[in-house]
């Protein structure tokens, strides 16, 4: 029988509620079926059998090859952001954001079958193929066209090959060069152009997904910290990093080398960094904050200026924050508000006496007022990410952030509505 659902233009409003998407899905995809685990291990070289896992390695990272479930060698990519199956499901071709690049896998047996690097323009956003099968259309955001690419599938195998662009607007790009420039090496883990990181693992976008936070408690040197969101840009909130370690998006060539497994020279690479500081600042839109209650929010700020219940003494200004107040040119070794609200992490990974990135000394515990801007959309909360609503924030901090002992339920309830319309 034919598939009663190959129909030449699937109708739209089909796919109008979730249940009516379920019953006509046809391709079913389980975050278990994407993940490849990966056990790193520390040092160089090293790549150890797990001796109840045959044929499963622990590798170190700088073993530049892994291996394939097959045992054959596959290929690093990062960022995956969109797929696209053949007609007879057998092929998917999966667009890697980060590295740059169009994977193909064998669908019936999981394993990759070819690889499309490098792409004619960056920061590829989105892929469709044709009904033939034969040409697939990757959409690259960051310079605003179209590859045109031809798929060849045959007795010798899959390969892909790059056979023009279509350009999306001929009008002025509407976003100012620097900004674009700096949009394309924030997600960008191209290890063949730039050394912004190693074997196309890791860029910016990585854990700022979309600019933004991939909710991930990460272990840095300095003790846990959550990924925080960039959108809306780091201009007026005083010092950066949850310690006030950092005062400028430039600063960062550190996070390239150390997070990211670069190699950024902070003079050679100076353009590039200022292009990333441009993007950072101005090219992540700040987040629209939810539908909320006007009379309760009124309340709620009320509340949150209140002097007996002192929000306000340190989430101050424009962007709720005391950070480099007192301090306008941001001198490290000045004038640096930190303070103790009760959030450190003393056990399990802790939080860690450290220096700052001029080697100013900071304390474990003393923590830099983050902005509240958007925070609605930034969960989870604090440093290390111990909170996962707003209410829980103010519930894990009782007696140590403000003081909000004498409010009723209805009280927090209006402050932490006033907090969500921010
Ligand atoms: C491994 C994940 C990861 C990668 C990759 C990464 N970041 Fe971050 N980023 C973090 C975490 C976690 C913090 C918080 C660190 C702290 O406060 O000590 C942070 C903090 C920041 C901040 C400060 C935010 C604030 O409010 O203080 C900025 C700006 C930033 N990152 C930009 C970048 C840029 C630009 C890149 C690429 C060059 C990058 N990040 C790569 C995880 C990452
Ligand atoms: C003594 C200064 C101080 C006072 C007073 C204060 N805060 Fe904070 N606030 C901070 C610091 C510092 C952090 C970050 C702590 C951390 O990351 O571990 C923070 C974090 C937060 C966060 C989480 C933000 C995020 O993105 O992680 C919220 C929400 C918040 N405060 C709301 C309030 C409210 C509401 C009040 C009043 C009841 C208040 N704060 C009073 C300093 C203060």
């Amino acid at each position: 029988m034919s598939d009663p659902l190959d129909l030449p233009i699937r109708p739209r409003r089909l796919r109008i509620q979730p249940q009516l998407r379920r019953m006509l899905q046809r391709v079913r995809l389980h975050r278990s079926d994407i993940i490849c685990p990966i056990f790193v291990k520390e040092g160089t070289g090293v790549r150890q059998e797990v001796p109840s896992m045959p044929g499963v390695f622990q590798m170190s990272i700088d073993v530049a090859a892994i291996p394939g479930s097959d045992g054959s060698f596959a290929d690093v990519v990062s960022g995956p952001r969109a797929i696209a199956f053949t007609s007879d499901g057998g092929l998917a071709l999966v667009v890697d954001q980060n590295s740059q690049d169009v994977l193909a896998i064998d669908a019936t047996h999981q394993a990759q079958v070819g690889l499309l690097r490098p792409l004619p323009g960056r920061m590829p956003d989105g892929i469709a193929i044709a009904s033939d099968d034969a040409t697939a259309f990757v959409l690259q955001r960051n310079t605003r066209d179209v590859a045109i690419i031809s798929i060849q599938r045959g007795a010798a195998g899959t390969s892909l090959a790059v056979t023009g662009t279509i350009p999306l607007s001929t009008a002025v790009d509407p976003m100012p060069a620097d900004i674009r420039a700096g949009q394309h090496l924030f997600y960008s883990a191209n290890s063949d152009e730039l050394p912004i990181t190693f074997n196309h693992w890791v860029a910016c976008a990585s854990c700022h997904i979309e600019g933004r936070s991939d909710g991930v408690t990460w272990k840095f040197e300095q003790g846990p910290r959550d990924t925080p969101t960039n959108a809306g840009g780091m201009l007026g909130t005083g010092f950066l990093f949850r310690t006030a370690d950092r005062t400028k998006v430039q600063d960062y060539f550190r996070t390239i080398n150390l997070e990211q497994g670069g190699a950024f020279d902070p003079d050679q690479h100076a353009a590039e960094l200022d292009a990333i500081a441009a993007f950072v600042n101005h090219g992540i839109p700040a987040p629209i904050p939810p539908t909320t209650d006007a009379a309760r929010v009124a309340t709620g700020k009320a509340i949150f200026e209140r002097a007996d219940v002192g929000c306000s003494g340190c989430h101050s200004g424009p962007k709720h924050t005391d950070s480099g107040a007192g301090n306008p040119d941001l001198d490290l070794a000045g004038a640096v508000m930190l303070h103790d609200v009760g959030t450190c992490a003393t056990r399990g990974y802790p939080d860690v006496d450290h220096d700052d990135v001029a080697g100013d000394p900071r304390a474990a515990c003393m923590f830099d007022t983050p902005s509240l801007v958007g925070v609605a959309s930034s969960p989870p909360y604090f440093h290390d990410g111990r909170a996962t609503s707003l209410r829980g924030a103010l519930e894990l901090t009782r007696g140590m952030m403000g003081d909000i002992s004498s409010l009723s339920e209805a009280e927090l309830d209006a402050l932490v509505e006033y907090l969500r319309s921010l």
